[in-house]
């Protein structure tokens, strides 16, 4: 079965109420879906794969199940296995190898995305002129966002072998069109 995204959004949605677990989902998928249409790859498949990355976080919190529990849920809705590896991935704790374009750009997007939706969530005008050298500073105040694992950011940026700053930018400008989706403004007020 070949998944598309209408399919992946209702299986986000039917396991996450959360309005916040929502948008994650599509801000990462707004970041895949730029590294995928960039370097010629399954933009739907990618799309797929970064929706459902933590579509079971409401129902497995904790990293005892989350994401290993949600895996054979989507196993028995017909996702194919090249997503569900890519989904486990992510997990730091699994320990997976990221041998593939789209889990290392799962990963490097995961952790970026949310910091900078924060970002744009205390800013005025949301995400438009939001430079990344102040994305990077905000990365160095620990109580800022203080859930998003710096760590993972720099890694991200370096296994998709990217400056961070270029990475940055290239996680705004894919944000940018779906501020309004993130409950982001959109242009200034
Ligand atoms: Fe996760
Ligand atoms: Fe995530």
């Amino acid at each position: 079965m070949r998944p598309t995204r209408a399919q992946a959004w209702e299986t986000l949605t039917r396991y996450t109420q959360s309005e916040s677990l929502r948008r994650h989902a599509l801000a990462v998928e707004a970041s895949t879906r730029l590294y995928a249409r960039r370097q010629g790859e399954d933009e739907e498949l990618w799309a797929v794969t970064a929706l459902l990355h933590d579509f079971d976080y409401e129902i497995h919190p904790t990293l005892d199940k989350h994401p290993q529990d949600g895996a054979p849920i989507l196993r028995e809705e017909g996702y194919p296995e090249e997503v569900i590896t890519a989904v486990l991935s992510h997990a730091e704790h699994l320990a997976l190898p990221r041998d593939t374009p789209l889990k290392r750009t799962l990963f490097a997007c995961d952790e970026l995305s949310g910091f900078v939706h924060a970002c744009g969530l205390v800013r005025p005008t949301g995400l438009e002129g939001l430079e990344s050298k102040s994305v990077k500073k905000k990365l160095k105040q620990p109580s800022f966002a203080a859930g998003v694992h710096r760590d993972e950011v720099y890694a991200g940026a370096e296994l998709l072998g990217l400056e961070l700053d270029e990475h940055i930018a290239n996680v705004v400008a894919s944000l940018q069109p779906i501020a309004p989706e993130l409950g982001l403004r959109s242009s200034p007020a």
